[in-house]
């Protein structure tokens, strides 16, 4: 038997006491999975006086986070405090550089920071690990790192932050409008008393950012995503959708083309009958093409405790058993620049809502804007009909570019009878 992997934990919150709990739980069976004793040696959070639920008497209790870096009888620093700056990156950094394999699951960090630590990593010679960055249980680093390894990827997209899959799912199954249920998702814990980098994409797209270098063997590139979030979709959006036979959904969506990768986050309309379609509530889930595997789609928990730490555990077995990889699948020196496919190449359908003074003259304006930006329509759906009043219009397009879609809605926004800026959904042809 090899000697303990000798571990220290930074952040004992959700994910830190988390991890406590899991391998005080399963102390033996990951020991005989890993080939040897995995020994807590020393924690350290914020406020050492906290009752976390689980008993941390057995270990050290450090005051300087820092020190852990630093320390000949620690194996692996494993970082569970959260953001791209201060205490997390200074420990990372220095953990990486004092030759300590390290585990975290930051993915603002890695967003942000990733190919530096990906390269400072790789030069020490050492594991940077962060399975749990990235829809939380669902092992999908790992799928897309070594179980797809052998295939071109060419497209990766998912629903990838729980809490606004669960507002969406709300929002459907009582047709309550999103401040409603967001502020029920905040009294029961889904969501952060801030919810902005949850309903505004950016979460989502810390994580997308990661799975496409990761797939398509390319830099990161947070800032090349294009981001929206759920803040403007409306109760009326969603009985839209369902009559249409989709579901609105927050994805991201990365894929390869030729050299340049497309990155985006955002609301679409995913058809009810696929599998997208059905991931409901916190859920998140992550679909992978490759030109050998076809389709491979994984489902689970994409946060809370549980799901978080067995993800963390899964990157200290593969410490524990000498598996090494490099951190990005390829070394970080050789991923590609990551090239922005332009708007024009972002072809799909489309779906617009207009809210329009109903008045004669106003869909012949809207259809002449669709037309000069050869924009062709599939469909057209009116509910009600008030003289002179708003009213919703939902016009469903067949494909067209992101560019031109774009260009379309701002002109029509501007017409004088359209009361309300245009929402644009995209539609996934699953
Ligand atoms: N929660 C999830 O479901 C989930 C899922 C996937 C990934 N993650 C990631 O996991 C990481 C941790 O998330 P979490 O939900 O566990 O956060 P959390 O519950 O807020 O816990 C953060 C921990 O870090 C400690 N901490 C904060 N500032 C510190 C500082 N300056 N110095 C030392 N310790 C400090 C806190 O100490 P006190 O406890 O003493 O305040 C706390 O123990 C984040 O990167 C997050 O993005 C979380």
């Amino acid at each position: 038997m090899k000697p303990d992997l000798k571990i220290g934990i930074v952040g004992l919150g959700t994910v830190g006491a988390g991890l406590v709990r899991l391998l005080q739980t399963h102390g033996g069976k990951i020991e005989s999975r890993a080939g040897r004793k995995i020994n807590i040696v020393a924690v350290h959070a914020k406020n050492k006086a906290k009752n976390r639920g689980v008993d941390l008497s057995a270990y050290e209790w450090v005051d300087d986070p820092l020190s852990l870096a630093h320390r000949p009888d620690i194996d692996v620093v494993v970082e569970l405090v959260g953001g791209d700056e201060g205490i997390a990156k200074q420990l990372v950094e220095r953990a990486l550089s004092s030759k300590k394999h390290v585990v975290t699951a930051n993915k603002s960090l890695l967003s942000k920071h990733g190919m530096a630590l990906a390269r400072a990593a790789e030069e020490a010679g050492v594991d940077l690990r962060y399975e749990a960055a990235v829809a939380g249980g669902i092992p999908i680093i790992k799928s897309i790192r070594e179980g797809f390894a052998g295939n071109d990827i060419s497209v990766v997209y998912g629903i990838l932050n729980g809490t606004c899959n669960y507002i969406l799912t709300e929002m459907r199954e009582t047709g309550r409008d999103f401040a409603d249920v967001l502020k029920e998702a905040q009294e029961k814990g889904y969501a952060e008393a801030d919810p902005t980098f949850d309903v505004d994409g950016i979460d989502a797209a810390h994580k997308l950012s990661i799975l496409c270098a990761l797939a398509f063997g390319a830099q990161i590139a947070f800032d090349a995503i294009d981001v929206s979030g759920i803040r403007t979709i409306t109760s009326k959006d969603i009985q839209f959708a369902d009559e249409l036979g989709y579901r609105i959904k927050l994805v991201g969506i990365g894929k390869s083309n030729g050299g340049v990768i497309e990155q985006s986050l955002e609301p679409c309309l995913v058809p009810i009958s696929s599998a997208l379609g059905n991931v409901e509530g916190v859920f998140n889930a992550v679909c992978v093409e490759g030109d050998f595997i076809d389709r491979s789609m994984l489902e689970g928990r994409g946060a809370g405790a549980g799901p978080t730490a067995s993800a963390v555990v899964a990157d200290i077995i593969d410490i524990a058993r000498g598996y090494s990889s490099p951190v990005l699948g390829v070394p970080a020196k050789d991923l590609k620049p990551n090239k922005p496919m332009p708007d024009k190449d972002i072809i799909s359908e489309q779906y617009l809502h207009l809210v329009v003074r109903d008045q004669p003259g106003v869909i012949a304006d809207v259809t002449a804007i669709l037309r000069d930006h050869a924009i062709s329509i599939e469909s057209m759906l009116q509910r009600g009909r008030d003289p002179g009043q708003p009213v919703s219009v939902v016009i469903m397009t067949h494909d067209c570019s992101r560019a031109d879609i774009r260009a379309a809605a701002a002109k029509i926004g501007a017409l004088g009878s359209i009361v309300a800026k245009p929402t644009i959904l995209r539609v996934l042809p699953l």
